[in-house]
This record gives C-alpha cells, structure tokens and sequence, in this order.
C-alpha cells in the first residue's frame, strides 16, 4: 500500500466502517497513522475491529437514518480531536425489488440512510472541516449501468453524485475537496455470501477491460489518494473503482 505521510495525526470520519469496504478505509487509514473514528450499526463488527486494531480507532453505534445520533458523533470527534481532515459517506444498502412491490416507506427510510446521512454528517461536520480537508461520498457503478430492480438504490447513488457536485463547488473557497468514488462490483464478504456467483464472477471478468475481480482494499488505495494532500487539485470529481466495467 502506498505511503501518504500527511494522513499520519489527522482525524477521518467513517461512516459504515464495520464490514466490507468501510472496514478496508478503516484499516487503511489506521496504517497511515490517522486518527480514525468510524460509525455504524453493526456494534459487535464495530467493536470487533477496534479490539483488532488497538489504538487510535474509535467507534461509535449510530443509526445513519437518525439525525441525532449523526449530530452526537460527529459533535463528539470534533470536541475531543478539534480540525476533522477528512470525512467519508461510505454507508449504504443496496436492495434489490421491482418496481410495483417498493412501498412508500421502504423507499423514504433507503433515501433517509443512502443520501440524507450523507447531507447530515457534512453540513454537521463542515464547521469542523480545516482547510484541505477532503469529503468522499459513496456512489455506485449501478448509476452508470442502471440494473434492473434497483430503482430506489440507484437513485440514491445518482444523488450522492449531484451532492458532490455542489458541495464541490461551495466549499472550494474554503480549500476543501469533495469528491465521489463509485465502486464496481467488489468482493466484499456480504456480495461473495449473497450475490456473486460462480457464473457472475465469469461474467465480471469478460466485461471489464482487466479480469480480475475488484477487493475491497483496492477501494480503500483510492480513498486514501483522495484523501491526501496528493490529490489537492481534484474536487468535483467522481472515480470509479471498476477496472473498466463502465468503459465502452
Ligand atoms: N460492494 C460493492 O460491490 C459495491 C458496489 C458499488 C457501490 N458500493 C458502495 O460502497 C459502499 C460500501 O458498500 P459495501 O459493499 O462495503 O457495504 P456493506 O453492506 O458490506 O457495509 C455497509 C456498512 O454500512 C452499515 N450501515 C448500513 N446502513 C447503516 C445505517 N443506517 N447506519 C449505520 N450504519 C449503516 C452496515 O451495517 C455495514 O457495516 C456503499 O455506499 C455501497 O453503495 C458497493
């Protein structure tokens, strides 16, 4: 893994951090020497992975779908560690249903934890963002290839994609970077169990430009490139992490 000694001390927030990718930028960024404080639901995986990695990774139980818990975290990293460098919206579920059976409720509570967590944790956070800070918001390939039965899911991801946009914009003139990463599909424990099938993982490879299969650590190489000082002149930008599923 590449070295990037400006990350060492600083504090980088993690939403979703206790399983697949999330999990592979909190150990990435803990081996840049960063103060690492990373969220999620998943309390026994949260904690599990603090007890793996000792010192200086801290989590925090939050339910992304609720204001007040994202408001109490991110209000508690910036009272005990001040200036927060870098913050990524990695959280997210990607189910899958048709059209006609989506029910109202499903639909507000995937947007709530899909886009609203990732509007809520930078408006909380941007007072605390120090110049060059960097935000990296979490799309998805699927905005690009629009897979069936994933209407809800892909929506959120397009969203991410405008927020970054935006956001990009009005806080540049603060020198802070805000950037998109749409993974491809990565082998992360959840898609192996649930989705990625031996004739998938076929298919994966005769469709990307390079056929081998994308590891969740490649996605973290990629976060922490736009999370250094390295990468100070992107902002605005979204790069996917597909090995050129996307490219026609
Ligand atoms: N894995 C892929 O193939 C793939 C492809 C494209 C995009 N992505 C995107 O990458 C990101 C990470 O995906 P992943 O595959 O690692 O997911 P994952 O399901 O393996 O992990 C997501 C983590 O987020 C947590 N989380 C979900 N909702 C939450 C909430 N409301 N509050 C707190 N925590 C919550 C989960 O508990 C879990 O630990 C997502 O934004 C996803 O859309 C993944």
């Amino acid at each position: 893994m590449a070295s990037y000694e400006d990350l060492a001390d600083r504090l980088v927030l993690i939403t979703g951090g206790a399983n697949g990718i999330g999990q592979a930028m909190v150990e990435a960024f803990h081996a840049q020497g960063a103060i690492v404080s990373f969220c999620d639901l998943d309390e026994a995986g949260g904690k599990r992975l603090v007890k793996r990695l000792g010192e200086r990774i801290s989590f925090t139980k939050v339910d992304l779908t609720r204001e007040v818990d994202i408001k109490r975290w991110v209000a508690k990293e910036a009272k005990q560690h001040g200036n927060i460098h870098v913050l990524v919206n990695n959280a997210a579920r990607d189910p899958r249903s048709k059209l006609e059976n989506i029910k109202v409720k499903a639909w507000d509570d995937l947007f709530a934890g899909n886009l609203r967590a990732y509007f809520l944790t930078c408006r909380e956070a941007s007072p605390h963002l120090v110049k060059g800070a960097s935000v990296i918001n979490f799309s998805s390939i699927t905005f690009h290839n629009g897979p069936e039965e994933m209407s809800a899911y892909v929506a959120t991801k397009s969203a991410a994609i405008g927020l970054t946009r935006s956001l990009a914009r009005e806080l540049g003139p603060r020198r802070i970077r805000v950037n998109t990463i749409s993974p491809g599909w990565i082998m992360t424990d959840r898609q192996l169990k649930e989705y990625v099938s031996p004739s998938i993982k076929r298919e994966l490879k005769k469709i990307q430009c390079i056929p081998d299969l994308n590891q969740p650590k490649e996605v973290a190489e990629v976060a922490l490139f736009l999370a250094s000082d390295v990468s100070r002149a992107v902002t605005g930008q979204e790069i996917l992490v597909d090995r050129g599923w996307t490219h026609s």
